[in-house]
């Protein structure tokens, strides 16, 4: 049973059944935010629903779906005033080179599912949120919400056979500006976060000598990043009100080789 306290800010985590977007939303809920997730993985949702318990919601479904985003944008809204978004929902698959072996050109269904999911699926999760935080009262600056894309290193230095990931992270780097200037004019700033290689729970099923080479790669410190320095850096570039329009990429300083 949730209630509607106005002094509550809400945050939507898109993407929060897993990864980076679960350790978001445990983080903020654990500062004492109402979290609302939404997440296509219906035994995840199961089980980020069981950490959140009455601090939050999970709703399970596609940010590529209107209807989806708009029940968990609800669902925030009844725990508080939704002020903060963070679009973690992305991937990629494996696409391979524009020419593959034998002359045999990239995937076009992969392409195009990747733009979908990291493109699309960010812009509509930031149209209907926006929205949604367009009616919020304006604080001292006029703001009225703030939002984290979740672009990536690969949308800077793409790697050969990272294409179509590439470009999808890509455009999100590129969205982030545009995306701040347009919603100006609501109160909604709009930030982004590039992480180099995190170290999520998907690195429990490859190979440990795979992690061990990457860690090696990074500048400094030489190791992978934390999922909880991401949310870190999510809970400042949502709570920064003159942080605007910025990729902050969290790497280490590593940059990606072209292969
Ligand atoms: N983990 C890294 O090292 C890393 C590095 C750079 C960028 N990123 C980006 O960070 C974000 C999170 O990555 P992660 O490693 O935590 O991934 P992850 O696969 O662990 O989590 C992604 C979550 O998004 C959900 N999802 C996928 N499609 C969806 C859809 N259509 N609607 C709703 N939910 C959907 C999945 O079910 C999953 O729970 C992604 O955008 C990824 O590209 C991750």
């Amino acid at each position: 049973m949730t209630t509607f306290d106005p002094t509550r800010r809400a945050v939507f985590v898109t993407g929060g059944a897993s990864g980076l977007g679960e350790a978001t939303a445990l983080y903020f809920v654990n500062q004492g935010h109402p979290v609302v997730v939404l997440d296509r993985d219906a035994a995840k949702c199961d089980s980020i629903a069981a950490r959140l318990g009455d601090r939050g919601a999970v709703i399970c479904g596609s940010v590529l779906d209107d209807a989806d985003v708009q029940r968990a944008i609800d669902a925030a809204r009844t725990f508080g005033e939704l002020r903060w978004v963070i679009a973690c929902a992305g991937g990629g698959e494996v696409g391979g080179r524009i020419v593959g072996k034998g002359g045999v050109p990239h995937d076009m269904g992969i392409f195009q599912r990747t733009l979908d999911l990291n493109v699309t699926g960010s812009f509509n999760t930031l149209r209907l949120a926006a929205s949604a935080m367009s009616e919020n009262n304006p604080d001292e600056d006029g703001e009225r919400g703030a939002a984290v894309l979740i672009t990536s290193g690969a949308g800077f230095e793409g790697q050969i056979g990272q294409i179509a990931y590439g470009s999808a992270k890509s455009a999100l780097i590129g969205m982030t500006l545009i995306a701040a200037r347009d919603l100006s004019s609501v109160g909604i700033r709009v930030n982004a976060i590039a992480p180099g290689v995190m170290n999520t729970s998907a690195w429990e099923q490859g190979p440990p000598e795979l992690k061990t080479a990457l860690e090696a790669t990074v500048p400094f410190p030489k190791r992978l990043g934390e999922p909880e320095e991401f949310a870190r850096l999510a809970e400042h570039l949502l709570s920064n009100r003159y942080m605007n329009g910025h990729v902050a990429r969290l790497d280490g300083a590593l940059r990606f080789a072209p292969k």
